[in-house]
């Protein structure tokens, strides 16, 4: 996971898993044989309440891949929490901060990230165009994208 202010300051420390923290946000890495990561989600389902699990992947394979990705670029929110656990390929999260800068997560494979409910953010594949992750769901219904009003953000 490399994490790094998208328009960095020159006063900026480095971000740090506080500054995560902070906005609710939890990262962590997770060995990638399912027999370590899998009790670990396991965990997680129990402590957060998360109770549907599947796989999704986007490649350059992928049937509409540009509009899929269409649809996350943008900011938006998620009325529950989104979790990712990344098995192969990288993808690109840019995560609001305390103080509404955009702190941007790339993660790699064994990179497990959860964007809270409610914390505005966006997705997108890097020049690799592909990402394979585990998914974690409250429900289904939780997880329909809510874009943000252009004129409240600082772009
Ligand atoms: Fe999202």
């Amino acid at each position: 996971m490399k994490l790094q202010w998208l328009e960095p300051q020159s006063d900026d420390e480095p971000i740090t898993g506080a500054d995560l923290t902070a906005v609710g946000v939890l990262a962590e890495r997770l060995e990638l044989s399912p027999d370590a990561f899998q009790p670990a989600l396991d965990e997680l389902k129990t402590e957060r309440g998360y109770v549907e699990q599947d796989i999704v992947e986007l490649s350059p394979e992928t049937p509409d891949l540009e509009a899929l990705c269409a649809k996350f670029v943008d900011e938006h929110l998620h009325t529950d929490d989104e979790v990712r656990y990344v098995l192969e390929g990288e993808g690109i999260f840019d995560l609001r901060s305390e103080d509404d800068r955009w702190m941007r997560v790339t993660v790699e494979p064994g990179d497990l990230l959860v964007v809270p409910a409610n914390l505005h953010h966006r997705f997108s594949l890097t020049s690799r165009k592909h990402i394979r992750c585990v998914r974690l769901f409250k429900d289904s219904s939780g997880w329909v994208p809510h874009y943000r009003d252009a004129s409240e953000a600082n772009g």
